[in-house]
């Protein structure tokens, strides 16, 4: 966009307006209109410097020709354009220096902010930032999800608030920043739509309201993409943030890394808050979504040019960027130029990119879309190295279960902009799987309808227990996680083996991807992305 805008005005300014002055000066009754107007294009340095090219060629003619042009140094050949570019290139870098100073920058963010506010107050469509912590309903599962209190208060089911997030944002409530390596309190970003949008919408807002009393939601206006996250994570963490497209992910982390300006609520890191863009800087490596590579680089340039960035002195660099190339396996393309890499090497390089510069925390946005088995576990061996022997704080989102199960201590699923539940993959199945799968290989004479092996089921596994799945011989039945704990599953099947005529069982627990796609399902805006997912009532953590 930046180099579009600038090419525009070059442009605009360089030749199209040039070229009306110059026809207007020529036109008596607009030349004294031009002769002001020029005056104050001269505030655009491609004027001024198409102006002292024509200004040179003029003279030269007037010179060959009639053989009185002036000097080309002269005050109205080059000297007066060349004056007024030297002082723009001060004043206008001196602006720029200013601009990108971090109190200015604060303060944009601030007014960004403002106007953000502003346009929730303005277009009221009853789904704003959650409440308070202390004002909101929750609910408590047990150990098999079941609800066993449910507070007054809740207006709306999509207030009610998980009890690990409630005691997370309990303790970031209570706790300081600098007692985390990240930190976000209440945090909230909503993006504004265009101002064509919002005029669009107010103007439409008596008719949706002599519509329908309830109100709209103003997605062209406002759309809220992170909604109150409440978030601490420790020295030495890994954390991953799971979340179907669209779930916020990216902005939080966008939050964090000071890449989009927050509407409320606090982010810190290490300590600093997330404005303090020249201490954070130092301290974080982020691989964005979109890979940050410049196509005609090589992977040395790109790290070197990087870890410099990053305040790496000219000695450093290279020992740092060949540990790097050698730790991603780049080696072998570390000289060709980043085009021609193929995805999951261009992936690779954007981890290098986040890793150089020794960050003590990570910001890893599906660092590993697109990398080969292969690259994805020796990635997993690095980042779990890095977090255990450099104890690096890391928070990555991923689409991967697997990955989850196999590098985060603790996982987050977000739906529509929060956190929907928080905890270790363990704890978040068995929170919120409520069945167990038993598969069954049983005698054909036993497996009969009405035989031994279905009084067997209804017998001793109790009412609850369901078959799945059947083709003989195999069985596959789902038992409520409520009906019996796991030891007496196995009891009562040991006990009643051979009259059930089973030959071989195996139980398992369900897997972190349903844990997933139960919450994949509550995300209303985003719903036909979750291919394959019947909606239905019931929930996932919720029987109700
Ligand atoms: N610059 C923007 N302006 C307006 N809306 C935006 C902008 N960036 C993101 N959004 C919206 O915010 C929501 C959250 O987007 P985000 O990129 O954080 O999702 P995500 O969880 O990272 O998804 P994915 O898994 O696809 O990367 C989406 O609905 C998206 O359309
Ligand atoms: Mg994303």
């Amino acid at each position: 966009t930046a180099q579009i805008s600038i090419s525009s005005m070059n442009f605009v300014m360089g030749f199209v307006t040039l070229l009306g002055m110059q026809i207007m000066l020529s036109i008596e009754e607009t030349a004294d209109f031009a002769r002001e107007a020029i005056e104050w294009c001269r505030l655009f340095p491609p004027f001024v410097l198409g102006e002292a090219l024509i200004d040179i060629s003029v003279n030269y003619l007037t010179n060959e020709i009639l053989g009185s042009g002036k000097d080309i140094w002269h005050w109205e050949v080059v000297g007066r354009p060349l004056q007024f570019l030297a002082m723009e290139a001060v004043v206008y870098f001196t602006i720029l220096l200013v601009l990108e100073s971090d109190k200015v920058g604060a303060l944009r963010g601030a007014l960004a902010r403002l106007y953000v506010q502003l346009l929730e107050k303005l277009v009221d469509d009853g789904d704003a930032s959650p409440t308070p912590i202390a004002a909101r309903s929750y609910r408590l599962g047990n150990a098999h999800g079941g609800v066993e209190e449910t507070k007054a208060g809740a207006a709306d089911a999509d207030d009610e608030i998980d009890e690990d997030v409630l005691a997370e944002e309990m303790e970031v409530a209570t706790a300081s920043a600098r007692d985390f390596s990240v930190y976000l309190r209440g945090l909230s970003k909503t993006y504004a739509g265009s101002l064509a949008g919002v005029v669009r919408h107010q103007l439409g807002a008596p008719l949706r309201w002599a519509r329908s009393a309830k109100r709209a939601p103003a997605p062209e206006v406002l759309k809220r993409a992170v909604r109150g996250v409440g978030l601490g994570v420790r020295r030495g963490e890994v954390f991953g943030l799971l979340g179907i497209n669209g779930a916020g992910k990216t902005t939080t982390l966008s939050v964090l890394t000071n890449d989009v300006v927050r509407t409320s609520g606090a982010a810190a890191v290490c300590g600093f808050d997330v404005d303090d863009q020249g201490e954070v800087r130092k301290r974080v490596g982020y691989c964005p979504q979109i890979d940050p590579i410049f196509e005609l680089m090589t992977a040395r340039e790109t790290l070197a040019f990087y870890g410099r960035i990053k305040g790496l002195d000219p000695d450093s660099v290279g020992a740092a960027v060949e540990s790097i190339l050698e730790l991603l396996d780049l080696t072998l393309y570390a000289d060709m130029i980043a085009r021609s890499y193929s995805g999951g090497n261009k992936r690779k390089l954007s981890l290098g990119v986040a890793l150089i510069g020794d960050p003590e925390v990570l910001f890893l946005d599906e660092p590993s879309t697109g990398m080969d088995p292969g690259a994805r576990r020796s990635m997993w061996s690095c980042i779990e190295a890095l977090s255990r022997r450099r104890k690096i704080t890391i928070i990555l989102t991923t689409h991967s279960m697997e990955e989850c199960e196999a590098l985060c201590t603790r996982i987050g699923i977000m739906v529509g902009g929060r956190l929907r539940c928080l905890g270790s993959s363990q704890h978040l199945k068995q929170r919120f799987l409520h069945a167990y799968e038993v598969e069954f290989r049983i005698e054909e004479a036993a497996g009969a309808p009405g035989g031994a092996f279905e009084r067997f089921l209804a017998a001793r596994l109790g009412p609850g227990a369901r078959v799945v799945e059947r083709h003989s011989p195999h069985c596959r039945v789902s038992l409520p996680g409520t009906a019996m704990p796991l030891g007496r599953i196995f009891e009562a099947i040991e006990a009643h083996q051979e009259e059930a005529g089973v030959l071989e069982y195996s139980v398992s627990q369900g897997t972190l991807e349903q844990v997933f796609m139960g919450f994949a399902k509550r995300q209303r805006e985003e719903r036909g992305q979750v291919a394959g997912v019947v909606y239905e009532d019931d929930d996932v953590g919720e029987s109700e």
